[in-house]
Parts: structure tokens; C-alpha cells; sequence
């Protein structure tokens, strides 16, 4: 037997109907085919194919019906076919608008389970940062210092030999610059002067003082940078802070009580303070300034009772240098050195972290390892 797909493209008096029963059957053969094929429509894509096949205008089912069964067919025929061609297109158009409108429910529920929110899960969390370690030390060393007076500011890291060695008293060829083998920066043929990276923050205390008149009391946080091969102690670029006071009294015993107020304030009261006698060129008397070490308490006997390595069992670790401004360098600034008197420090702010916060390791600051900085939030 003929498909009813294939049906539809013949005429009645093809297919050999004459009869009005045997339309009947016709078209629920036809319908029966329909509401096969709709029953297997699940999607959008599906039930367009289904749409266009049986109500395609040019060649869609109902219209080969219509024009191959209704419109050849004999007098006696067209009315029986034209009715049930009316309950057949009445079926087919309900049925695709009721699954179309049961695909669009259907795909509006899978689209809200999708994007369901669960309030209940526990949310990102967008990790915070915090300051590094050294700029957390510079901080609390500027809150001591401006707490008595001192008041902060800042220079450039890349400066002229003038500032950096000629205007502290260290003339070229002078022996103090070999510790400081420094990196220099090219510069255009005929530039007004060598350029290099500050060595120490000393040169601001000749920018300050060139600026203003005394009383001075500045501090001058900041990074130097010197040609030192890196090891647990040093580091190519490191942190200082720089200290001066210039006024027309100031002794040696303001010098002092400044550094221990200073000390205490930071490390608190266990620590014991000394100063030896030492050399710079821009200061004089200069000293350097000792604090019993942190780790051994000063005993200079390690846990184990071995030697301390952090103080190679002296008991002591150097903190910076210091001392009374050496009456030179006024004159590079246009103080009168008869009238005027100060003291400067230079603190290392990497060694100073270390102690505090008993870190054997220099290089860890400049690693940038999450590890190591979540320890200081
Ligand atoms: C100076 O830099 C002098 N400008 C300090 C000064 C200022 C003296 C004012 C007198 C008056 P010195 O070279 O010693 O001094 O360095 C000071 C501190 O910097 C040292 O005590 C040490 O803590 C730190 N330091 C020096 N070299 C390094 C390095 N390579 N890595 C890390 N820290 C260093």
C-alpha cells in the first residue's frame, strides 16, 4: 500500500476513491500520521521542521490535500472532502500551537533552573592585600619621629655625584666611595652632570637644608641602592631612613636621648643601646649605633647553646650610622657653622624589619612570595 505521505501527492481518482467512506479513511490515516510525528517533537528546531511540513504554504501537507484531493474531486466528493479537510487543518493547527507553547514553557523552566541562585552558598572571597613589611617599618619610624617633632620628606632615587658624595665632604678619589660602588646612568654627551642611584638618602639632608633654614628636623624615608652582591644581610636595593637636625644648640646629648627614645619606642624597653666610635665623612664625632641582639637577648649563646649566628656570638647587631653633621658640610649649604649645630642618622630599614620581626633572610622582601607577606597583614 501507498504511504499516506505519498497519498497526499496524488489525486483521489489516482488513488482509485469514489466513495465518501473511503475519504473517511483517508484522512485518519493522514491524522493518524500527524499526531505520530507530533508526539516525537521535543525541541524548537523540531517542531519548525514539523510546522513547515504540514503547513508549508508550497508544498506543505494540507495544501497537497487541498490541491490534489479537494479541488480535482468529483461533484459528489468535494463536500465530504472539504469537511473533513476543515477537521484535519482544525486538528493540526491546534496541535502545533499547543507544542509550541509547551516547548516555550518547557525551555522558560530549564532557563530558570540554570540560573537559579543559591543563596545559600558562601560567597567569593576577594582576597585583600595589605602593606609590604617595609613600608608597615617605615610607617611606625614616622610616627615616632613626627611624634617629636620631626617631619618627613622625600628625595630622588636617581641623583648627581654633587649631592650624593661632593656636598657630604667625600671629594672624588676619596677611599669612603669604594664601599659605595654605585650604578651610574648613561647620559647624553654634553649632559650638565653624571647621573647615578643614590647610594644612601644622605644627599636629601643637603636638598633639605639648601631649601630651609634651621631649625631642620627631618626624617627621609626611601630606597638606595649600591653595587652589593645579595646575601642574607645585603641586597643591591634596599630601604634607609634618614635623619637630620639642625638648630643653633643642639649637642651631643640631644643626639643620643633621640636615638634611645627612638629605639624604645620601636623595639620596646628590653633592648640595651650603645654607640662605638666610627667614620663619615659628613659627620663628626660619628658612631655607630648597637642593639643587643634580638635573638639571643644579648647573651650572644644561640638555643642550642651553640654560638648566635645572627650576632656571631657578640651579643650586639649594628643598627645604623650616625652622628654630629661635620661643620664642612654647612658650607656646602650656606649654614654658618659657628652658629649652627645638628646630628643625622642613617637607619637601614631592611636590617631594623629583620630584627624586629626575626627574619634571617633579607631577600624575602624582595621575592614577592604570598607566603611570607600574609604574615604581616
Ligand atoms: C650610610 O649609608 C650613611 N649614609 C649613614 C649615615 C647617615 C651616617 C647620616 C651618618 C649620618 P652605611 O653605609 O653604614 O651608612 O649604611 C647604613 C645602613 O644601611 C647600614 O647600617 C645597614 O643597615 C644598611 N645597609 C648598608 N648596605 C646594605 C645592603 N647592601 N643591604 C641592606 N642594607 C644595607
Amino acid at each position: 500500500m501507498t504511504s499516506s505521505e505519498n497519498k497526499a501527492a496524488q489525486t483521489l481518482a489516482a488513488l482509485g476513491v469514489t466513495e465518501a467512506s473511503s475519504v473517511s479513511v483517508l484522512f485518519a490515516e493522514i491524522l493518524a500520521r500527524f499526531d505520530g510525528e507530533i508526539a516525537g517533537v521535543q525541541d524548537e528546531a523540531s517542531w519548525k521542521q514539523l510546522r513547515d511540513a504540514w503547513l508549508g504554504r508550497k508544498s506543505g501537507v494540507l495544501t497537497l490535500v487541498t490541491d490534489n484531493w479537494l479541488k480535482p474531486a468529483t461533484p459528489e466528493l468535494k463536500r465530504v472532502v472539504g469537511a473533513e479537510l476543515n477537521k484535519l487543518r482544525g486538528h493540526v493547527e491546534a496541535q502545533i500551537e499547543a507544542k509550541r507553547a509547551a516547548i516555550e514553557a518547557g525551555s522558560d523552566e530549564a532557563a530558570l533552573a540554570r540560573e537559579r541562585v543559591d543563596l545559600s552558598l558562601p560567597g567569593v572571597t576577594r582576597p585583600v592585600g595589605s602593606h609590604h613589611l617595609i613600608r608597615q617599618v617605615f610607617q611606625e619610624i614616622e610616627d615616632i619621629f613626627v611624634s617629636i617633632g620631626f617631619s618627613v620628606v622625600e628625595g630622588p632615587e636617581i641623583e648627581t655625584p654633587y649631592y650624593n658624595f661632593e656636598a657630604l665632604n667625600i671629594p672624588e678619589f676619596h677611599p669612603v666611595r669604594d664601599d659605595m660602588d654605585t650604578f651610574y646612568i648613561e647620559v647624553p654627551k654634553g649632559a650638565p652632570s653624571p647621573l647615578l642611584l643614590r647610594t644612601h638618602t644622605s644627599p636629601m639632608q643637603i636638598r633639605t637644608m639648601e631649601k630651609r633654614q634651621p631649625p631642620v628636623r627631618v626624617i627621609v624615608p626611601g630606597k638606595v641602592y649600591r653595587r652589593d652582591n645579595p646575601d642574607a644581610t645585603h641586597s643591591f636595593a634596599f630601604h634607609q631612613v634618614e635623619g637630620l637636625a639642625v638648630d643653633t644648640d643642639i649637642t651631643f646629648c640631644d643626639f643620643t636621648g633621640t636615638i634611645e627614645y627612638f629605639v624604645n619606642q620601636f623595639f620596646g624597653p628590653g633592648v640595651k643601646t650603645r654607640f662605638r666610635p666610627s667614620y663619615f665623612p659628613f659627620t663628626e664625632p660619628s658612631v655607630e649605633f648597637d642593639v643587643t641582639c634580638v635573638f639571643c637577648g644579648g647573651s650572644g649563646v644561640s638555643a642550642s647553646g651553640g654560638t648566635c649566628s645572627k650576632c656571631k656570638g657578640a651579643g650586639w647587631i649594628e643598627l645604623f650610622g650616625a652622628g654630629m653633621v661635620d661643620p664642612a658640610v654647612y658650607g656646602f649649604v650656606g649654614y654658618d657653622p659657628k652658629k649652627v649645630s645638628g646630628f643625622a642618622f642613617g637607619i637601614g630599614i631592611d636590617r631594623l624589619a629583620m630584627l624586629k620581626y626575626g627574619i634571617d633572610d633579607i631577600q624575602v622582601f624582595f621575592q614577592s612570595d604570598v607566603r611570607f607577606l600574609r604574615q604581616f597583614p
